[in-house]
């Protein structure tokens, strides 16, 4: 049996991680996979996860089952931190899932269940996990243009154009904040048209938030996804605690369904535990324990939002420096938006031989398609990038 298996694909982002891991040299810079590094190029435990992983430590009383949907205390907070505190209650359900990878996963079943035929609308370019998903699940696919490679900012007009396709009862993916790998974002007006377009269309956005307080902010992060969520009847949003708490290797994520009426909101809620017992049963617990105690204690959510903060503004400090060594060493401002960008990630707009170039003869690690993450720079590795990138001839 086991030899009828077909090699797959290597992951092109994990891939790289693992080249980045066999390069001897001791020069090589990592700006590949999601993961934030501070200036010493680690993933730092944050301080108020180790507080409260300190309190599970002392007072946890059980190892029992939790519920399919997972602890609602965590889905709660995570409402509260991305819709606000004032969220639809009554129209809300949700589940906890591993990872953020894992609400994506379980909101594409559950389109299957409910809408088998609904085509699910991704940016080009998009987070490549999203089409190999759907691929795998044989979800239909639409495309709509995103990024405008002589400006590396959004090419409104050519998404707009493109989600005419869209039908009553698609799906179309939006990414919360922090466009992963562009970096380029929808300023309010955009999202408040993208919701009226939904809207008068009777389609369905899908928000993957993965980064939200990695851009400008937890509050503004998040201002797209409140003003969607305020004028549609439906909605589902794949939540990630990865990032900002920095529990990568926890796997703690939230799948949540906004519905019409409370009367959805039961049946819907209902399909999401179905599906967690199907795929998993018990969604991890341990992540999604921390998260709900520092949300719901206001000393320790005080810490944690001070320290993503600090996150935040080095990486655009880092973003600025950036901006400007290339601004010197090219006489020009066509490096500027890398400053505009938001979130851990830009495109720099390279060719794939330029970025295969920088890689053998800087040590320089970033996805074929030219995505950087920021956070993989410090100010000694800023110029040897901003050399790199000027001799690449980008
Ligand atoms: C990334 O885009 O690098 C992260 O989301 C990590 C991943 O799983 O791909």
């Amino acid at each position: 049996m086991l030899s009828n298996l077909k090699a797959q694909p290597v992951d092109k982002i994990l891939g790289l991680a693992a080249a980045y891991r066999a390069d001897p040299r001791d020069t090589k810079v990592d700006l590949g996979v999601g993961v934030y590094k501070n200036a010493q190029g680690l993933t730092p435990v944050m301080r108020a996860i180790k507080v409260a992983e300190q309190r599970i430590v002392d007072e946890e009383q059980t190892k029992a089952y939790t519920g399919l949907a997972g602890d609602p205390a965590f889905s709660e907070a995570m409402a509260g931190l991305i819709l606000g505190a004032d969220y639809p209650k009554e129209r809300f359900a949700a589940v906890a899932t591993p990872g953020g990878t894992g609400a994506i996963r379980q909101a594409l079943e559950l389109i299957q269940m409910a809408s088998p035929d609904a085509t699910v609308w991704l940016s080009n370019p998009t987070w490549p996990n999203h089409p190999s998903i759907m691929k795998y699940l044989g979800v239909p696919m639409g495309e709509y243009r995103y990024f405008d490679n002589a400006t590396r900012a959004v090419d409104f007009a050519g998404m707009m154009a493109d989600l005419e396709g869209v039908k009553a009862g698609d799906l179309v993916l939006l990414h919360g904040c922090c466009h992963n790998p562009t970096g380029a974002n929808l300023n309010l007006t955009q999202w408040g048209e993208v919701a009226d377009f939904l809207n008068a269309r009777g389609a369905i956005p899908f928000i993957d938030i993965a980064y939200q307080g990695f851009g400008d902010g937890l509050e503004q992060d998040a201002a797209g996804v409140r003003l969607i969520a305020s004028k549609v009847p439906e909605m589902l949003i794949a939540a990630s605690c990865s990032k900002n708490f920095g529990i990568y290797r926890e796997r703690t994520g939230v799948l949540m369904a906004l519905s019409p009426s409370s009367a959805e909101q039961n049946l819907t809620q209902t399909n999401l535990q179905f599906l967690n017992r199907q795929n998993f049963s018990f969604p991890p617990d341990h992540g999604a324990r921390l998260v709900s105690i520092i949300l719901n204690d206001d000393a320790l959510k005080a810490d944690w939002m001070q320290e993503l903060e600090d996150v935040r503004l080095g990486m655009l400090d880092l973003r600025q420096q950036l901006a400007d060594a290339l601004r010197e060493r090219s006489g020009s401002d066509r490096f500027g938006f890398i400053a505009e960008h938001r979130g851990m990630f830009s495109r720099l707009g390279a060719s794939p031989e330029q970025v295969e170039a920088m890689r053998e003869h800087n040590a320089i690690y970033m996805v074929g398609d030219s995505r950087l993450n920021i956070a993989g720079l410090n100010a000694q590795t800023v110029p040897i990038l901003a050399d790199a990138i000027i001799a690449a001839g980008v």
